[in-house]
């Protein structure tokens, strides 16, 4: 199955100049969805991990059904104010705008071993923010894995320079 057929590239949305990546055609169809849990799932099975990290919203839709496969914890980071108990933020930079993530602060444990999922990584600044999150927190991040990546954009040398294990489902 090539997943680039279920990504849609919707132009000039939100901004002009900007080329969507449109994934809701892999949440539609039932083997799409599942062949990329189940892709994400192989690619991180070894690796020790006993959490999930991801960003509201996109990131929950493919964080939550990778931990329930790998039979571990989520973490939701969400947007300032929308998470009940102490938390941890950070401020970063969007392809079409800045943004800011938060945390529970006890969410992770001193040396636990963290996944940081997402569906997409585009300046590489959610991906950044959510590693700075954490790294914070004392977690150890033992991979990080996105769908699909916008080679065009900053995202995939910020990963390289961050020195994490990291992939991709499509190049
Ligand atoms: C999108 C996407 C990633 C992020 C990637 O989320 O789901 O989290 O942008 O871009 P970056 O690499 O430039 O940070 P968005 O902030 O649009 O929010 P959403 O998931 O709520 O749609
Ligand atoms: N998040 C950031 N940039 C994006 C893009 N071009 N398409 C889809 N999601 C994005």
């Amino acid at each position: 199955m090539n997943l680039r057929d279920y990504i849609r590239d919707i132009q000039d949305y939100p901004k002009e100049g900007i080329v969507f990546f449109d994934i809701t055609p892999i949440l539609s169809d039932p083997d799409a969805f599942r062949h990329t849990v189940d892709c994400l799932a192989e690619k991180f099975k070894d690796s020790g991990a006993t959490k999930i990290v991801a960003a509201e919203a996109r990131g929950f839709i493919f964080g939550a059904p990778l931990a329930y496969k790998m039979g571990i914890g989520f973490v939701p980071v969400r947007k300032p104010g929308k998470l009940p108990h102490k938390n941890r933020c950070v401020s970063y930079d969007l392809e079409y705008g800045t943004d800011t993530l938060c945390m529970h602060e006890d969410a992770i444990a001193e040396g636990e071993k963290v996944l940081v999922i997402d569906d997409l990584l585009a300046t590489g600044g959610t991906a950044e923010g959510m590693l700075k999150l954490v790294t914070e927190a004392g977690g150890d991040i033992v991979g990080c894995g996105f769908v699909v990546q916008l080679g065009f954009l900053d995202g995939p040398k910020v990963m390289k320079d961050s020195g994490h294990n990291h992939c991709f489902l499509l190049e």
